[in-house]
């Protein structure tokens, strides 16, 4: 039986989880000193139990620091076999050197990670996962494709989807075989300096008429869907639904709904309040099966 340790960033997923799994949920004691260091604490020790922390890097460095004390402990306190579930992985962006002496900051976390003693680590749609080599540990990577399908099944007549990064071609090809529809994907470049996004078409396709369900791994400043939205609106597309795994809190829901997109929603791996998908099956699921 797996006792579930609800990270400070992740209180109510880690209770979703545990829920699923009918797993014992361990009390946790969390606060914040005056000058902004951390503290945890577990009410109980841990001998020989499988143990699954579930922690969101949200908000960034705060959560990451408190994965780091969890880890640690849980393992000084006895665990026998320890899990890190990551649904968003941060810094899973800077998974290379893409400019010459800057920092692999995904590689630096996975190596804590690794030396604090995980056994498994658990990502749900990792930004690129190469990022999953730097670790030692077992690896597995979710996906929320048939969440996202799920969600949108009853809304899209016509549906498509369209995926508005390359990098995630996969993903599109996995929510549209749920849906049992067409998928193409937009090739997006960044500049490494300004951050400024150029959308380009891989090649024509027509969205005419159709429900076009656009998803991506992150929405961050919202640049990319907005980009989407307009090629997909410039083609006719009948209705758009917009699904973002991680949806990282800023104007950009304001933004995109603007636009005139259907509906905008992200997972509950980063808790707001667009966060209607649920991972707390899936993640479940994978920690029953393992
Ligand atoms: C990047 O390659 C990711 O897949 C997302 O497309 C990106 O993070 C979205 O960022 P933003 O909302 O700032 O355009």
């Amino acid at each position: 039986m797996t006792v579930i340790v609800p990270g400070t960033s992740s209180p109510e997923l880690g209770e979703d989880v545990a829920e699923e799994l009918d797993a014992e949920l361990a009390g946790l004691e969390y606060k914040k000193f005056p000058d902004g260091e951390s503290y945890v604490r577990l009410e109980d020790r841990l001998d020989g139990e499988d143990v699954a922390i579930v922690q969101s890097l949200h908000p960034q460095n705060d959560s990451l620091m408190e994965l780091f004390l969890l880890l640690d402990l849980v393992n000084d306190l006895g665990a026998e076999h320890v899990t890190v579930v990551i649904p968003y992985f941060a810094y899973g962006r800077q998974d290379q050197r893409y400019r010459d002496f800057e920092a692999v900051s995904s590689r630096t976390i996975a190596k804590t990670i690794d030396n604090l003693g995980a056994d498994k680590v658990v990502t749900f749609n990792i930004h690129d996962d190469r990022v999953l080599d730097f670790f030692q540990a077992e690896t597995v990577n979710l996906s929320a494709a048939s969440v996202i399908a799920d969600f949108f099944r009853d809304d899209v007549d016509e549906p498509f989807v369209l995926i508005p990064d390359q990098e995630r071609s996969d993903f599109g090809e996995d929510i549209a075989a749920e849906l049992d529809c067409d998928f193409t994907w937009l090739v997006k470049r960044r500049h490494r300096v300004t951050g400024d996004i150029e959308t380009m078409i891989k090649e024509e396709f027509d969205v005419d008429g159709k429900d076009v369900v656009v998803a991506d791994d992150i929405i961050s400043t919202g640049g990319t869907m907005k980009k989407a939205i307009e090629i997909l609106q410039e083609r006719d597309a009948a209705s758009i639904y917009i699904a973002g795994v991680h949806f990282l809190p800023s104007d950009a829901y304001r933004d995109i709904e603007a636009t005139g997109a259907e509906k905008v929603v992200a997972s509950n791996s980063i808790d707001t309040d667009i966060s209607e998908l649920d991972l707390a099956p899936v993640i479940a699921a994978e920690l029953q099966n393992s």
